[in-house]
């Protein structure tokens, strides 16, 4: 089985994210795996007119946000079921543009330089930093800015499969990985979960 189908077979069945949020809003970002939960898009800083990817866009609902604050997107995922619901659900969007590619691929051949990439439990922590951070300090301009979440180390909440493929590190390792691969100002945090649940959320941002 390639990657392409292992992922393919995790989103089968997901359900959609819903159309509207607790707030009202009908686009929205969210770091964590609890809806309305957690910080948003101010992470990012500023994404108006900024060249913005996402490694591991799933169906695309966080991307989608960010363009309609004026961000130009691009959003990779290795599943081409992705692409599909992505653009079913958000191809009227000015601003954004969805592939099927594995993240390292997309890095090393696209060309493409990018303000912003952030990845949302997705191809960060399932691609070996030794080889995914160098790809990503090379396609960031300076002043770019590199943020990712994923669950703590140590969490099992994913299928086996998935949970065999996840680089998990702690926030010091984060940062020592970061910073050896030309990142500064690195920040880490585990989002405390919302009442009654018991796993975080690690978020981690660094600029280059
Ligand atoms: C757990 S899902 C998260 C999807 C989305 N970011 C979200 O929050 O709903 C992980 C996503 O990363 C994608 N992915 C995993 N490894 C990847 C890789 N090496 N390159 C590109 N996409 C990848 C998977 O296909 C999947 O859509």
């Amino acid at each position: 089985m390639t990657l392409a189908d292992v992922w393919d077979r995790f989103a089968d069945g997901r359900a959609p994210r819903r159309t509207v949020n607790a707030q009202g809003a009908t686009t929205w970002l969210n770091w964590t795996q609890y809806p309305d939960h957690g910080p948003n898009e101010s992470v990012l800083g500023d994404v108006t007119g900024r060249r913005v990817l996402e490694l591991g866009s799933g169906a695309g609902s966080n991307l989608a946000h960010l363009a309609t604050l004026g961000a130009h997107c691009v959003g990779v995922d290795v599943a081409p079921s992705r692409e599909q619901t992505a653009r079913e659900r958000w191809g009227h969007l000015p601003g954004l543009e969805f592939r099927t590619a594995e993240a390292t691929d997309h890095l090393t051949h696209s060309g493409d330089r990018y303000d912003v990439v952030y990845s949302i439990f997705g191809a960060v922590w399932f691609v070996a930093p030794a080889v995914l951070l160098p790809l990503i300090r090379a396609r960031l301009d300076a002043g770019g800015t590199l943020a990712f979440s994923h669950l703590p180390p140590g969490t099992q909440q994913l299928a086996s499969g998935q949970a065999a493929m996840r680089h998990d590190h702690p926030p010091e390792k984060w940062a020592d990985l970061l910073r050896h691969n030309g990142f500064k100002d690195v920040q880490t945090e585990v989002i405390e979960p919302p009442p009654g649940r018991t796993v975080g959320t690690l978020l981690v941002r660094a600029v280059t």
